[in-house]
Formats: C-alpha cells, sequence, structure tokens
C-alpha cells in the first residue's frame, strides 16, 4: 500500500487546479443507465471510485470509456441490471445504479452496501421512496431486489436530506408515470448538477437545490454530452491546506456559492479568501496565526462534513479552543487519535471534539482510515515539524486526483511512496 511523506514547515504559494466532482460524476455516471442514447461526460475526475463505478457499468454490459478527464457510456447495450457485492463493498456510491436499474428496467439486483468507517449508513430512505413509487422491495442474501414494470408517481417525504437518496429517487422519478415530489430533498451542489443533466436528457426536474423537488416522468430519456462541476471538497481541502501552511495560493476552479459554507467560517478565522477570475486566492499567515472557532456539520447549506476534518487539521494550532460537532455521521472523528500522535490536544465526547490550540505539531507515521481523514493527515503533515508519513493513500486516490503532485509545484515538500510489488 503507497504512503505518502511530508516534511513540513514550508508554505504554500501559486495556483492549484480543481478536478472535477467525484460526488457529481458518480450519481452522473448512473444517469446514463436511464438511457439508450450515448454519454459523454466530460471534466471527470481520474478516481479510483470513477474506475469503480465504470467496472459496475461494465459488469451490466453498458460499453464504458474511460479516458480521462472523459468517459463515454452506451446504456443501451445493458443485460444484466445487477451490481454485485464485489463492487458495491468496495464503494457505496454504488448504490445509485438501483434507481436507474428499476426505472428503465423495471427490476434490479443490487448488494445492500454494509456500513462504512464512518457510520452505519442505512439506505432505508432509498427503499422507502422506490416503494411509494410501487416498486417491490425484498432483501435476500445481502441483496436488494427492486421489481416493478413501471414506476409511478408519488409524493415523498424524507425523514433526512439524505445526499444519494435524493438522487437515487429523482432517477427513479424521471422515467416513473406521473409527478412525483421529493419533500426533504437534499440541496447539494451535485443534487442540482445532477438534475442539470437529467433535464438535459429530457427529463423535468424541478426544484433541485430546494428541499421541495418535483419531477414529471416523461417515457424515454435521450443521451447527452455534458462537462461535469469542480469539486468543491477537493477546493475546500487546498483552501484549507494553504490556509494551514500559510501563504498565498489561488484555487482556480473553485465556485465561491459551492464552497461559502465553510469558506465563510474561514473567514471568521482569520483567513483572508477573496474572489478572481476563474477561482478563490486564499492568504493566511498559517494556522498559529489564526483564531480558534466552532464549527457544526449539516447539510448543505450548512458546513459540509466532507471537510470537518481538514478543517479540524486547522483548529489544532489556532489561538484558543474550537468545539467541532459532527451533525451527520455518527463516527466521523477516527483522524483524531492520529492528530494527538502528531501532538495535537483533541478530547472526543460522543459527537463533539474540543479542539484546544497547542504551539505545533511533531511528525509522526499516522494511519489513514477513510478519505477525507487521510486529507486532514496530509494537512497536518504539512505544518507538522520532521517527516510525517500517512500510510494506507488507497483511501485518499478514491477522492483526490493525485494531490502529492498538485500540491508538490506550490511548495509542499511530498512524495509518494510506492508500495514494494
Ligand atoms: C453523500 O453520502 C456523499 N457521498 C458523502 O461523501 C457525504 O459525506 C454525504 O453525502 C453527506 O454530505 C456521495 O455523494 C457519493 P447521506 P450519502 O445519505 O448520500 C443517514 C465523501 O467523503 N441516512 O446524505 O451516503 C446517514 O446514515 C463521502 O466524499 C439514513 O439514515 O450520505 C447519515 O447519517 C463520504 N438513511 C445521513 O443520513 C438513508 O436512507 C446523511 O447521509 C440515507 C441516509
Amino acid at each position: 500500500m503507497d504512503s505518502l511523506v511530508i516534511e513540513g514547515g514550508f508554505p504554500l504559494h501559486g495556483t492549484v487546479r480543481v478536478s472535477g466532482a467525484k460526488n457529481a460524476a458518480l450519481p452522473i455516471l448512473c444517469a446514463s443507465l436511464l438511457t439508450d442514447g450515448a454519454c459523454t461526460f466530460r471534466n471527470v475526475p481520474r478516481l479510483r471510485d470513477v474506475e469503480t463505478m465504470a467496472a459496475l457499468l461494465r459488469f451490466m454490459g453498458a460499453e464504458t470509456v474511460v479516458e480521462p478527464p472523459q468517459v463515454q457510456v452506451a446504456g443501451a447495450s445493458v443485460r444484466r441490471p445487477e451490481a454485485p457485492y464485489e463492487l458495491v463493498k468496495k464503494m457505496r456510491a454504488s448504490v445509485l445504479v438501483l434507481g436507474p436499474l428499476v426505472a428503465r428496467h423495471g427490476r434490479a439486483k443490487v448488494s445492500l452496501p454494509g456500513g462504512c468507517a464512518i457510520g452505519a449508513r442505512p439506505i432505508d430512505q432509498h427503499l422507502k421512496g422506490l416503494e411509494a413509487m410501487g416498486a417491490k422491495i425484498t432483501l435476500e442474501h445481502g441483496y436488494v431486489l427492486a421489481e416493478c414494470a413501471r414506476l409511478k408517481g408519488a409524493s415523498i417525504q424524507l425523514d433526512m436530506a439524505t445526499v444519494t437518496g435524493t438522487e437515487n429517487l429523482m432517477m427513479a422519478a424521471a422515467l416513473a408515470k406521473g409527478r412525483t415530489q421529493l419533500v426533504g430533498a437534499a440541496k447539494e451542489p451535485e443534487v442540482e448538477e445532477l438534475a442539470r443533466v437529467l433535464n438535459k436528457m429530457g427529463a423535468r426536474v424541478d426544484g433541485a437545490g430546494t428541499d421541495i423537488i418535483h419531477i414529471e416522468g416523461v417515457d424515454t430519456l435521450h443521451g447527452v454530452d455534458h462537462a461535469i462541476i469542480p469539486d468543491r471538497i477537493e477546493a475546500g481541502t487546498f483552501m484549507i491546506a494553504a490556509a494551514t501552511a500559510g501563504g498565498d495560493v489561488l484555487v482556480e476552479g473553485a465556485v465561491p456559492e459551492h464552497v461559502e459554507p465553510f469558506s465563510g467560517r474561514m473567514r471568521t478565522a482569520g483567513v483572508e479568501v477573496t474572489r478572481e477570475e476563474g477561482g478563490l486566492r486564499v492568504r493566511s499567515p498559517g494556522a498559529r496565526g489564526l483564531r480558534a472557532i466552532d464549527i457544526t456539520t449539516a447539510p448543505h447549506p450548512g458546513f459540509p462534513t466532507d471537510m470537518q476534518a481538514q478543517f479540524m487539521a486547522l483548529m489544532t494550532l489556532a489561538q484558543g479552543a474550537s468545539v467541532v460537532t459532527e451533525s451527520v455521521f455518527e463516527n466521523r472523528f477516527m483522524h483524531v487519535p492520529e492528530l494527538n500522535r502528531m501532538g495535537a490536544n483533541i478530547e472526543v465526547r460522543g459527537r463533539v471534539a474540543i479542539v484546544n490550540g497547542v504551539d505545533g505539531l511533531s511528525s509522526a507515521a499516522v494511519m489513514a482510515t477513510d478519505l477525507r481523514a487521510s486529507a486532514c493527515l496530509v494537512i497536518a503533515g504539512l505544518v507538522a515539524t520532521g517527516q510525517t508519513e500517512v500510510l494506507r493513500v488507497y483511501h485518499l486516490d478514491r477522492g483526490y486526483e493525485a494531490i502529492e503532485a498538485k500540491l508538490a509545484p506550490l511548495g509542499a515538500r511530498i512524495r509518494r511512496v510506492r508500495a514494494a510489488t
């Protein structure tokens, strides 16, 4: 397993370009299952999760050509509406094929995604919505079996603003007979982006980005050619890296509205975040020069849970104590013991972490446990005295396109140590 070695203490300067959004690309690739037409997606990030999704589409029979940043899918050749455990266990987002397959093929067999490092993450809302649209759902041998000759429109009240739940049901409703309304829908930019693509394919989705989405079902959808939005979480990770290490960085491609839920908090801590042509500029004296502030994660437009770990790295050196409350996932503090091994002073009480700012971090060998926790450890390594080694970076490669190749030109002393073959 590859690792990253980082020598800390170097400020960051220059420009870094943001790739396409992972959490938009994954549902959008699944949308290609809704049509026989050819789909071309551009600005698709070069990530392990995209490869896994492509493997899943191929498993079903969909011709899928991945030439990053472009992916082409021919949904017409789907013969096997199934998502096997071997692929779903690698990536929970595989569950996003469920809605499109039932809607397009009248049946689907999808492995239930198990729990993951950050929480139990059930899919009851996805299943509840499909049942409301008339699907017969059975669970057998770890698989969801869903059947319905033709889904019908329904009014669905979601118990929480689930992102992939909203996306799955939006795709299913696009080909249902009649009108569906999703009440309590997620409002993330990636949900809006999926609605944009569905409408380009001939769907009739209204209200994406609000908590009530209306979908008027149509009989067929056609192919599409679409360039995917930039990744706000990757953008945020670079913004926090610059804020923590200190320096002056232009994050090219960052969409100000998409990152506002956390760039606003960065400004409160004392980071200078300014709009510039094509992106956002971050100027910072380094984490030691910043104020500790509190954050509570919440669905969009609240503070994104996918930025919590990175923000905590920033707060480890800030002046004072910061209270970090994780309200979305029940187990998303796996990075805390690793940060404390680097000399941070963080106490966890259930879903609340109290981060007492310290004078400095010291390097150590640390273990990545999930995607965003690994990004947090990379950021801590940028400021720790000495050489930090982040192990198990395969977590990182799921959601960041060659992060070391993007950070090194900014002045970071970072390199990848390839696993011995
Ligand atoms: C999406 O996951 C993202 N993944 C996650 O990003 C992100 O952390 C999460 O949304 C929240 O923003 C993708 O888009 C592929 P949820 P998702 O359903 O859809 C509970 C990353 O780092 N819930 O919005 O799986 C659930 O347990 C990843 O890129 C139910 O109880 O998250 C959680 O506590 C990690 N029943 C909460 O809702 C359901 O049926 C929010 O989960 C669905 C969800």
